[in-house]
């Protein structure tokens, strides 16, 4: 790998402490950053190389770390002060950053407010840092990317006016995950999965991501873009392309990402006529979480009184190609739920004969496979077997993959993405068809919705989200899996 100067915007902010600092140093720990990697931390504080680094030694020495180690990541750390809305500083910064003490190829993470990518993105151009004189150039921009898809547009172009598409990593942390990969190894590793990964077996697809916390002083944030966009628009769709995607011609990020664009583009448009039929949203009234009285949504600090914000999402898709068509797809997502938990459940078809129906169970449970993502990695297969005793009785048997559990050494997403970044992988990274394709399936119904301010449904804190989101069923026998440990009811 080669060396370079990882320059993060936004040095000073939540982001960069909670996972891009913390990132580095797990790669720096495993011994796979390059040796000669600096890190340029652009930020408005009055920080020095000096305070910064006794920040991040704070941060990172005890809990059995290594001292040497910590050390030489803390060495590894320089502040370049500046305001990134200024013209004025990137001049400087590119005789900093061209002065001999780093190398030529350069990384720019943008961990700062998405209304300032475009900004500092021309700034970068205006001053040349874009031009790959003597080194490389990468643009790495957090999501959200762009508003609805009109914005999308408009900053996608920006984008383009100053880098070429090859130097921009667009990053959705779930494609970082173990267990999210896990899905592609999963369907593409085993065979016997195959015949069955299609509309003549499989009765529905679930994706539910349900987190336990609110919305945790973000509201500034959050309140502005609400669940659709915040979750569904982004992880949870990239989630759906690898259940649905067909195998790729290889592995390398182009491949991978024309079968990820292909089911996009077969997911059914939702007329507007058709949002409530597709798509149901609501918001955390106060409740109980873990046994502790939260406030509702509406009392959070910094949400207006009036907000129709949703914080839970459930929406019903339909991917018009052979292997998906009529097999509806339903992703949910909430905050303030019971539990936080993240799966995807397969459901299956039911035996085409009931040939049970004397042994006293009115219909035999289908088979589901569950993937659960996280807080506990595990692979599940429920099928039915002979319950013990003389009847010929069936009953629901779990067959769980023998590393099911919470896995301590799990990796952060962010460790994973940045190794890429460095080494110029684009397969994890969004190229911008799927973002829009993204934004098309969702603008209709973020349309309908800011139309209609005046109501929203609520939910209390510490529950599954609102019974009537139920009403996206197509049939009377889909039910939400919500837990792993939960029976199918
Ligand atoms: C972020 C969203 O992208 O993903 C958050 O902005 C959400 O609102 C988070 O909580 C969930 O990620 P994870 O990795 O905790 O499942």
């Amino acid at each position: 790998m080669e060396d370079c100067t990882f320059v993060i915007f936004g040095a000073t902010g939540n982001l960069a402490r909670v996972k891009l600092l913390p990132a580095l140093y797990h790669l720096d720990v495993a011994g796979r950053l390059p040796e000669g990697l600096k890190v340029v931390g652009f930020g408005r504080r009055d920080w020095s190389d000096e305070s910064w680094r006794a920040q991040a030694q704070e941060m990172f020495a005890g809990a059995g770390n290594d001292p040497a180690v910590v050390e030489r990541f803390c060495a590894r750390l320089f502040f370049f002060r500046g305001d990134l809305g200024e013209a004025d500083v990137y001049p400087a910064l590119r005789d900093y950053l061209s002065g001999g003490q780093f190398s030529p190829n350069l990384i720019f993470y943008m961990a700062i407010r998405p209304a300032d990518f475009g900004k500092v993105s021309r700034h970068l151009g205006e001053v040349e840092l874009n031009r790959e004189n003597g080194g490389w150039r990468r643009l790495v921009i957090e999501k959200p990317f762009g508003y609805d898809l009109e914005s999308a547009e408009s900053l996608n172009r920006r984008l383009n006016q100053d880098f070429e598409e090859t130097q921009i990593y667009r990053i959705d942390h779930y494609l970082g995950k173990g267990t999210v990969q896990n899905v592609l190894v999963f369907r593409f590793a085993n065979l016997m999965l195959e015949p069955l990964w299609n509309r003549n077996y499989i009765d529905h697809v679930q994706i539910t991501h349900s987190e336990a916390l609110g919305t945790e002083g973000r509201a500034g944030y959050y309140d502005g873009a609400g669940a659709l966009r915040d979750m569904i628009q982004s992880h949870l769709l990239q989630l759906l392309t690898l259940v649905a995607m067909e195998p790729p011609a290889s592995l390398d990020a182009e491949s991978l990402r024309d079968e990820k664009v292909k089911v996009l583009r077969s997911i059914r448009p939702i007329p507007s006529s058709a949002v409530n039929a597709h798509a149901f949203r609501a918001q955390y009234a106060a409740g109980q979480v873990n046994g502790e009285q939260v406030q509702g949504y509406l009392d959070e600090p910094g949400v207006p009184q009036d907000s129709v914000t949703e914080t839970y999402v459930a929406l019903k898709l339909l991917i018009d190609n052979w292997r998906w068509r009529n097999v509806p797809f339903y992703l949910r997502t909430g905050k303030r739920m019971e539990k936080s938990n993240s799966m995807v459940s397969i459901r299956f078809k039911h035996p085409p004969q009931q040939l049970f129906r004397e042994t006293q169970i009115e219909r035999l449970k289908p088979n589901w496979i569950l993937l659960n993502l996280q807080p506990h990695e595990c692979i599940r297969m429920e099928m039915q077997v002979k319950q013990d005793g003389l009847e010929l009785r069936a009953e629901t048997t779990r067959l769980d993959a023998s590393s099911c559990g919470i896995n301590p050494s799990q990796l952060d997403a962010y460790q994973a993405l940045l190794l890429d970044v460095i080494d110029g992988d684009h397969s994890l990274f969004l190229r911008y068809d799927e973002v829009s394709w993204a934004w098309k399936v969702v603008d209709p119904i973020l349309k309908l919705w800011a139309t209609e301010r005046d109501f929203i449904h609520t939910y209390p804190s510490g529950s599954w989200g609102p019974p009537e989101a139920d009403r996206l069923f197509v049939r009377q026998d889909q039910r939400w899996r919500n837990l792993l440990e939960d029976e199918e009811s």
